[in-house]
Formats: C-alpha cells, sequence, structure tokens
C-alpha cells in the first residue's frame, strides 16, 4: 500500500478517541484570543514565542505551560469555544466517539465554579452529538500533586452531575503521586457508579500500574508504556484485556521515548495487549488523532491489519454501550474491505 492510500485508511477508518485533555486542546491562537477577551496579561509576546516554548524535556516541563495556557479559561463560553475547536478539527479524521478529561481543579482553583467548567464542555458535546453524530463520554480526573483531600471534595462537587460524568481518571505529576494516594477517594467514586481510569507507566514505574489494577480498579491504564519492563505484568494486562490508552507523540515530546522509532507501540500490540493510539494534549504536541495514527504508522512500519486492530480497540476499550460497539465493529470490517 502507498503511503497516500495508507493514510486515507487510517483517517477513513472509524476510531475512538480515549484519552484527550480537553485543556490540551487549547491552541496558542486561543489562548491569546481569550487572554484578550479577559485582559489577563501572558508571559509570552505573541503566538509564535508561545508556541516556540512547546519544547518539553518531560512531562513536569509540559505541565508548568499547560497550567498557564488554561489560565485564559474564565466563562462558560470559553470551555464551550475551545471543546467546539476540538470537535471540528477531528470531525474529518474518522472520529466518531470522544471520551474526554477534563481537570475541575485546575479551574475551582482559580476561582473558577465547577459548573462553568462543566456547563461549557458539555454545551460542545451535546452539540457534536446533535450535529455531526458524534458521541462522547466525560471524564472527571483528579490532579495527583494534589491532596486527597481535595480529590474527595471534587467528587463531592460532581455527585449532582452524574447524567453527565462517566468516570474518574487521575492525571497530572506522576512521580511521588502513586495511585495507592487516592485509593480512598476512587473507592468513594466506584460506590457512587463511576468508572475509573488512571495515568500509571507513563514516567512512572510499573508498581504504579499494579497500583492502578489493584486499588484504584481501573477499568483502562492511560499510557502505560512503562509495563513493558515487567513481563508478568505484561501477560496480566494481556490476559484480562486490559486497554491501554497510549500517546506516541505526547510520549516523543516528553521523552519517554527518544524517537518515534523507539517507541515500543508495536511490542506491545504484538504480545497481545489492547493497545490504543491517543492524541492526549494535541494543541501542545504536535498533532490530532490522525497525525498520531500516521507518526506512529511509519515510524513503526504499521500494516493495514496493525491499524485496524488498533480502531476496533479503540471501540472495545470505549465506555460506549454494547449496541453501539457492536454497530462499529461491524462498521470497521466493511470499511476494511470496501478500502
Ligand atoms: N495532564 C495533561 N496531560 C497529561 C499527561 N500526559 N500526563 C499527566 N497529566 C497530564
Ligand atoms: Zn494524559
Amino acid at each position: 500500500m502507498t503511503e497516500a492510500g495508507m493514510e486515507v485508511f487510517m483517517r477513513g477508518i472509524p476510531k475512538a478517541e480515549l484519552h484527550l485533555h480537553i485543556e490540551g486542546t487549547l491552541e496558542p491562537e486561543m489562548v491569546f484570543a481569550l487572554a484578550r477577551k479577559h485582559g489577563v496579561k501572558l508571559k509570552f509576546p505573541s503566538v509564535e514565542a508561545l508556541r516556540a516554548a512547546y519544547d518539553f524535556h518531560n512531562l513536569q516541563s509540559f505541565l508548568d505551560i499547560y497550567y498557564e495556557g488554561a489560565n485564559v479559561l474564565r466563562d462558560e463560553d470559553d470551555f464551550h469555544a475551545m471543546t467546539a475547536a476540538y470537535i471540528a478539527r477531528v470531525h474529518d479524521q474518522g472520529v466518531v466517539h470522544v471520551e474526554i478529561f477534563f481537570d475541575p481543579q485546575t479551574h475551582t482553583e482559580r476561582g473558577i465554579a465547577f459548573e462553568t467548567a462543566l456547563n461549557g464542555i458539555r454545551r460542545g458535546l451535546d452539540e457534536a452529538r446533535a450535529k455531526l453524530g458524534m458521541t462522547s463520554r466525560l471524564i472527571m480526573c483528579f490532579l495527583r500533586h494534589m491532596s486527597a483531600e481535595s480529590a474527595m471534595q471534587t467528587l463531592q462537587q460532581a455527585l449532582p452531575h452524574k447524567d453527565a460524568i462517566h468516570a474518574v481518571g487521575l492525571d497530572s505529576s506522576e512521580m511521588g503521586h502513586p495511585p495507592s494516594k487516592f485509593s480512598a477517594v476512587f473507592r468513594r467514586a466506584r460506590e457512587e457508579g463511576f468508572l475509573t481510569v488512571a495515568h500509571a507507566g507513563e514516567e512512572g514505574p510499573p508498581e504504579y500500574i499494579y497500583e492502578a489494577l489493584d486499588d484504584l480498579a481501573v477499568s483502562r491504564i492511560d499510557h502505560g508504556v512503562r509495563s513493558e519492563e515487567d513481563a508478568v505484568l505484561c501477560k496480566r494486562l494481556a490476559h484480562e484485556n486490559m486497554p491501554l490508552t497510549v500517546c506516541p507523540l505526547s510520549n516523543v515530546k516528553l521523552a519517554v521515548f527518544k524517537r518515534m522509532e523507539d517507541h515500543n507501540l508495536k511490542r506491545l500490540l504484538d504480545m497481545g495487549l489492547c493497545v490504543t493510539v491517543n492524541s492526549d494534549d494535541p494543541a501542545y504536541f504536535g498533532g490530532y488523532l490522525l497525525e498520531n495514527f500516521i507518526a506512529v504508522q511509519r515510524a513503526l512500519k504499521l500494516t493495514r491489519s496493525d491499524i485496524r486492530k488498533l480502531a476496533s480497540n479503540s471501540i472495545e476499550a470505549s465506555f460506549m454501550p454494547p449496541e453501539k460497539k457492536q454497530y462499529w465493529l461491524k462498521q470497521i470490517d466493511g470499511f476494511a474491505v470496501a478500502v
């Protein structure tokens, strides 16, 4: 298959995005527009200067800029505009379903109401369903660098919004903040009927992945690429069909792997793990879902059958209802025969 043919195949095949921080879709142009709107002074003189600062050497160097960017989000329309811009970007990339993280504490810490963020994002997702037929789930993440008490307060704020929030997750600075720090919060979240996911094994060791599985009872591991260091863990992940939401461009930008050619996605896939491809924070890492597929396919020489597996894994690992999964898996089969 030619490179162009492969790109058509990757664009057209129906797929779900399962690891996307909505605050990570804020493009520099929108950061500046919202800063102007609200009279916020930025540390950078121009869009170009801000973009030039996206030269990260690890997770923390990214998070420092990412939280600074999120500071321009002030009212419900801002959250709506950010969500609508993301949906518009991925609509022609064959993305049929999105599961979106949001970080309420990033906003409530600055005095922005929980509902301001939630309602703006929700409105964007409702419109995506009504106008484009794109379905979604919302996942509320706790910031792991903050206390378990703060996470518990955030969970309390989510309780009146169970109709909108499907699952809880765990993100931000991984090292030194193991999943077990949040065992009680996640137990309470499960008792309240939320599904759970957690970032683990992005920078942190395999032990953090065990903790996410055993202490937080997660349905998916976000990233999880360091599972490769532990053969017993890999066997377990394969046996339990535990999905990993892998983010190739993010991993290279944050120096988890030096070059895309070094990425272990293909090896994890060949070990029988339920690997999916995702974009994490596309405005900061140089590409949305399709660009992640293209980058990793070229570097690792993935085949059509690998791409098909990654797409069907994304549907199977999603939180859509079983009949929707069956529908999209059939569409993938039909697409793979036709193209
Ligand atoms: N918040 C946004 N992106 C993140 C990532 N890749 N890891 C941890 N926290 C994040
Ligand atoms: Zn992430």
